[in-house]
């Protein structure tokens, strides 16, 4: 089968890939379009397989003789596995599986699980973000970001900025940012000043989902976002601040002493609840504030066909940060 290798820190296209066998606790899936994440190109063998790509959507080809009726062959099906998405096959185990969302197309299922995920997990299981929210959110037009947004909305949040470069403020708007912040032109704490240069509280935020820190450009935005929290109340909690990626001491104190009761750093678990939810907000949606209907909607930077020379333009362009939103390769 055709599938893209990651060995060494170098990527390579094989045409003759032996196919994955399906094992007794997972299913076998037809990749049918396959999205590509940061992590991609950051991890290789041995924490992921060799094939690259975590993100895929599919048909189940097989399952495992210990899948109950769950799964059927023929179902379509959208999540994320180690064993490689980047392949015309692969294997899912049912930690990572869930249903496709009815009305989106592979490509954008394929797009979904880990970023959509991650901000679920991140908003609602360590921001504790409530109805009427004030929510930041930092790099708003990448993957996690445009995720984010719409996660974000669809748990009620009230006001929704997003930082991102000034030439993506519209698409940002678009997805449900209630305002924007360049930051080519002005840092997250300017905005937040008033007139004297004080933090204004009523800019303050309830939670900062941090998609952007040590992510390739030197950005750091954790100190300055602790600023930026709001002060606990009677009867709320303070702000939270949740990275998804962090300085190496983060990533130490994550493993080691943990961190202040409003600062995070988490890594998504794969789940089948989390990816059935999201299936769910994708197809049935949810009622607004004003009585709107609203879907989550997956947002596609680059569509591309499998083949050599579009595994490198996809990987080039997620490595230059700019896609605004995901990219994802059709299978066929
Ligand atoms: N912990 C986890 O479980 C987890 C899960 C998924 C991803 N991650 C990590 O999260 C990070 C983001 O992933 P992603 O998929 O969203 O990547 P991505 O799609 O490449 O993100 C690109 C975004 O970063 C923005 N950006 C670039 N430089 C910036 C800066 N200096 N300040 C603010 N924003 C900036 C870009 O904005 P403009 O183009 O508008 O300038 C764009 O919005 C990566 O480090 C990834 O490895 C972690």
């Amino acid at each position: 089968m055709k599938a893209a290798v990651f060995s060494r820190g170098n990527l390579s296209f094989k045409s003759d890939y032996k196919k994955p066998k399906c094992g007794a606790d997972n299913i076998l899936v037809r990749v049918k379009a396959a999205g590509i994440n940061p992590i991609d190109y950051k991890v290789g063998w041995p924490i992921k397989g060799p094939v690259t790509g975590i993100d895929f959507a599919g048909i189940v080809e097989e399952k495992g003789d210990k899948v109950g009726d769950e799964f059927k062959v023929g179902d379509e099906v959208y999540g994320g596995t180690f064993n490689g998405s980047l392949a015309e096959f692969t294997i899912a185990p049912l930690a990572g599986v869930a249903h496709k969302p009815k009305s989106a197309s592979f490509v954008e299922a394929a797009a979904m699980c880990t970023t959509y995920s991650t901000s679920l997990q991140s908003l609602r299981d360590y921001g504790n973000l409530v109805k009427d929210d004030r929510v930041l959110v930092i790099g708003a037009s990448g993957g996690c970001g445009t995720a984010g947004i719409q996660v974000a909305k669809s748990m009620g949040a009230k006001d929704i900025v997003g930082v991102c470069s000034g030439k993506n403020e519209e698409f940002v708007k678009s997805l449900g940012a209630t305002d924007v912040i360049d930051y080519t032109k002005q840092t997250i704490k300017d905005y937040c000043l008033n007139e004297s240069g004080a933090i204004n509280p009523e800019l303050q935020f309830d939670v900062i989902y941090d998609a952007a820190t040590n992510s390739g450009g030197g950005e750091d935005y954790k100190n300055i976002s602790m600023e930026l929290l709001k002060p606990a109340t009677a009867d709320k909690k303070h702000g939270q601040y949740v990275a998804i990626n962090g300085s190496r001491d983060m990533w130490i104190r994550m493993y080691t002493i943990g961190f202040k009761a409003n600062q995070h750093m988490m890594l998504a678990k794969q789940n089948p609840e989390d990816l059935q939810q999201l299936a769910k907000l994708v197809d049935d949606g949810w009622t607004n504030s004003e009585g709107v209907q609203e879907y989550l909607k997956p947002v596609i930077a680059e569509e591309l066909p499998f083949t050599a020379e579009a595994v490198e333009k996809g990987f080039d362009l997620l490595k230059s940060r700019r896609a605004k939103g995901k990219i994802v390769f059709k299978m066929d």
